[in-house]
């Protein structure tokens, strides 16, 4: 039986669903001991991209504010042996600006890069491991996640065996 599946899909009804994936997300994260993890975040303003950033990191042991770096496009954060760096590229102006921000400097192991609007960033960027789709869906939003390498696949398969999101979130599929 294939019990892997590419992708997951969810209904968060309001932002404390959103935390709650976020949350879940951060427990299947399977580490980044041999290369850097790579999260591609996609969705429309508002749909809830910061909010899941945040969710993961507070849960990944980020103390203090986390705020979307909407200036400075770049903001790193540690918590034990873990560097996490919130990328928000919708203010880049050319895929070219990626190579000043530093990005290849955090493609190191130990390294989870959460990055929101990479469609901005085209090939300049390092290659997602998982994408979060993030959809309006009446008051609340949907949620699709998939596993985009074999580092990918295994955290989605952690995130698939973690029944405790069943109360927060409805599971589409
Ligand atoms: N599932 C949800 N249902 C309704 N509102 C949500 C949901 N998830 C997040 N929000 C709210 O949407 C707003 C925008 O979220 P934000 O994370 O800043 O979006 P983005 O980073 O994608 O622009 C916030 O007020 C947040 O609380
Ligand atoms: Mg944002």
């Amino acid at each position: 039986m294939d019990t892997s599946p590419d992708s997951l899909d969810f209904l968060l009804s309001d932002a404390g669903a959103t935390e709650e994936l976020a949350a879940a997300l951060a427990r299947a994260f399977p580490g980044a001991a041999r290369s850097a993890a790579v999260l591609y975040l996609c969705g429309d303003l508002g749909a809830g991209k910061t909010t899941c950033v945040r969710g993961m990191l507070h849960a990944l042991g980020v103390t203090g504010l986390v705020r979307s770096p909407t200036y400075t496009l770049v903001e790193p954060y540690r918590a034990g042996a873990m560097n996490f760096v919130h990328i928000d590229l919708y203010r880049l102006l050319a895929p070219e600006e990626i190579d000043e921000l530093g990005v290849r400097e955090y493609c190191e192991p130990h390294y989870l890069l959460l990055i929101e609007w990479p469609e901005r960033g085209g090939l300049r960027l390092p290659a997602a491991d998982v994408e979060l789709r993030l959809e309006y869906a009446g008051s609340g939003r949907s949620a699709s996640v998939s596993a985009r390498s074999p580092h990918g696949r295994l955290w989605l398969e952690n995130l698939a065996h973690d029944t405790s999101l069943i109360p927060y979130v409805s599971n589409l599929t």
